[in-house]
């Protein structure tokens, strides 16, 4: 286990995962899920859900998906194949769905909040359990084709895919921030702040 300022230092998302290898087994990964919705959770609505999904379900979901992005325009026929390959890019992929109160905004956002902060715990966890995530959004959170297959609930949305694997002996590019002065401000009536941009990122 990591001491917690290493493991957030050494956390990166990974685009690509080890060829072959698998992701945690599923006790593994429901002990990291358990672990990742202890994040905070206002009114203790436990809205998060997480649809895993591993195997040849991944060829059917990515075929799924495919029939649906060139259908609704999203992609161009000749991306078909493109578009089905993305749910191979991990061994386990999991959809996490919110479910909350769509007349209650408040609600809403707090539930969001929520469910991403699970999320962002989760991917802690991969890493620290020696595997490897990445968070992805695309157009893919608005599919009607992996919300019915996922058995989706009316009302429920989709906040975040994680693509689960193992790095391997891949090296992440470097990780660009902006200084932390750019994004805080001290007391009252701070001199507003201009948000940063790319060019003000350093590689930590
Ligand atoms: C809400 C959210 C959505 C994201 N969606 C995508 C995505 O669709 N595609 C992608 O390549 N990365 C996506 N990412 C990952 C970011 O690109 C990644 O966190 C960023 O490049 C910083 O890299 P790091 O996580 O290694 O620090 C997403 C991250 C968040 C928080």
């Amino acid at each position: 286990m990591s001491n917690l300022t290493e493991l957030v230092s050494r956390r990166r998302s990974a685009a690509l995962f080890e060829e072959g290898a698998n992701g945690p087994d599923r006790n593994t990964l429901q002990a990291l899920i358990d672990l990742a919705i202890q994040a905070p959770n206002h009114r203790l609505t436990f809205p998060w859900r997480f649809h895993v999904v591993e195997g040849a379900d991944r060829e059917t979901l990515g075929a799924l998906w495919a029939d649906e992005a060139v259908t609704k325009g999203w992609a161009p026929e000749t991306a078909r194949a493109r578009e089905q390959a993305k749910l191979l890019r991990a061994p386990q992929i999991i959809f996490v769905g919110v479910v909350s109160d769509p007349d209650d905004p408040v609600r809403q956002r707090e539930d969001q909040a929520a469910t991403s902060a699970a999320v962002a715990q989760l991917l802690l966890l991969l890493e620290d359990a020696g595997f490897a995530g990445m968070w992805r959004t695309g157009r893919m959170v608005v599919s009607d084709a992996i919300r019915d297959a996922l058995a989706y609930q009316p009302g429920e949305t989709i906040e975040a895919i994680v693509y689960v694997g193992r790095r391997g002996n891949r090296t992440p590019p470097p990780r660009l921030r902006p200084p932390v002065a750019r994004v805080v401000t001290w007391g009252l009536h701070p001199t507003p702040l201009a948000s940063p941009t790319a060019k003000d990122a350093v590689p930590r």
